[in-house]
């Protein structure tokens, strides 16, 4: 293994992301303009932030589904910035073209504008994020222009906000009637005009993510929100069959990994247990001379 830490353009040569571009917030505008579909999905870790660079994804979002998906919470509410900072900082380490956003934890910017910047900022200067996100409409926009102010990439995220999740009730579609439509595409506007520089919509009637999509001039980025939207975004532990306690309806399975991962587990217990690991190929070796030699000393000293 070397021991020379690999230069920058070793690291992209690695990540197959010399040829990319790295995306900006200015690639999600101009990728609305020429109306290409912007891709995100989670990450939570380095090698899973490292596969989605190579894969050539446009945006990772390190999501508070932290919470639930790897931490097994019940909900988004337990997790912390210092959890969300950790794993931050390790998608960080594995991702370089991709455009990172670090999602704001339940209570990291409600309780004042001060500590809402200060909590951001902290996302970039800690743990190398290049935006944030946050859930909420017209009771966020103060603390969306102070962020925006500070220089801070804001992303909105609307529809269903789970650290809503008390007040909700559920974890059902949102502004399925008209008049919570009405609200909805309300707020849309008004984080776009606080400086958002895009908008996460999820779980609302594709209709209506569309008609939203259409009247904001910054992109929108569904989940559970249909094909109308300006990008796409899902859990990755969903879309990787990680996560077993349900399945929203508008998940796609790409793969199941728990079977194979659980019967890659069974293999190595049994392997161990009936004495098949480690075998020769998989332990180390020393010379004869080296172990005659051993044998020799510690017989001349006396030992067993
Ligand atoms: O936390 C998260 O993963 C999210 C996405 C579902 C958008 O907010």
């Amino acid at each position: 293994m070397s021991t020379t830490a690999p230069t920058l353009s070793t690291k992209l040569a690695q990540n197959g992301a010399l040829e990319r571009k790295k995306v900006t917030t200015a690639t999600f505008r101009q990728k609305k303009e020429r109306a290409e579909p912007i891709t995100m999905l989670t990450a939570y870790d380095y090698p899973t932030a490292l596969a989605l660079d190579q894969a050539g994804i446009d945006s990772i979002l390190v999501g508070d589904s932290l919470a639930m998906v790897v931490l097994g919470y019940p909900s988004t509410l337990s997790v912390t910035m210092e959890d969300m900072l950790h794993h931050c900082k390790a998608v960080a380490r594995g991702a370089r073209v991709p455009l990172l956003i670090g999602d704001m934890p339940f209570m990291s910017y409600q309780a004042s504008v001060e500590e809402a910047v200060r909590n951001a900022g902290r996302f970039l200067q800690e743990a190398g994020m290049e935006a944030v996100k946050l859930e909420g409409g017209r009771e966020r926009l103060e603390a969306v222009r102070a962020i925006v102010a500070a220089g801070i990439p804001v992303m909105g995220h609307l529809g269903l906000t789970p650290q809503s999740i008390n007040a909700l009730g559920s974890f059902r579609p949102q502004a399925r009637t008209a008049r919570a439509a009405q609200r909805l595409l309300e707020d849309a506007l008004m984080l776009e005009e606080a400086g958002c520089f895009g908008l996460v919509i999820e779980s609302v009637p594709a209709r209506l993510a569309e008609l939203v999509s259409k009247r904001l001039s910054i992109p929108t980025i569904g989940i559970g929100a249909g094909a109308g939207c300006d990008g796409q975004v899902l859990v990755t532990h969903d879309l990787l069959g990680l996560f077993d306690r349900f399945t929203p309806k508008f998940v796609k399975k790409y793969a199941d990994l728990r079977t194979p991962m659980q019967q890659a587990f069974e293999a190595y217990i049994a392997e161990v247990s009936g004495r098949q690991f480690p075998d020769a190929e998989h332990s180390v070796e020393m010379s004869d001379e080296e172990w005659a030699a051993l044998l020799a000393g510690l017989d001349g000293a006396g030992a067993h």
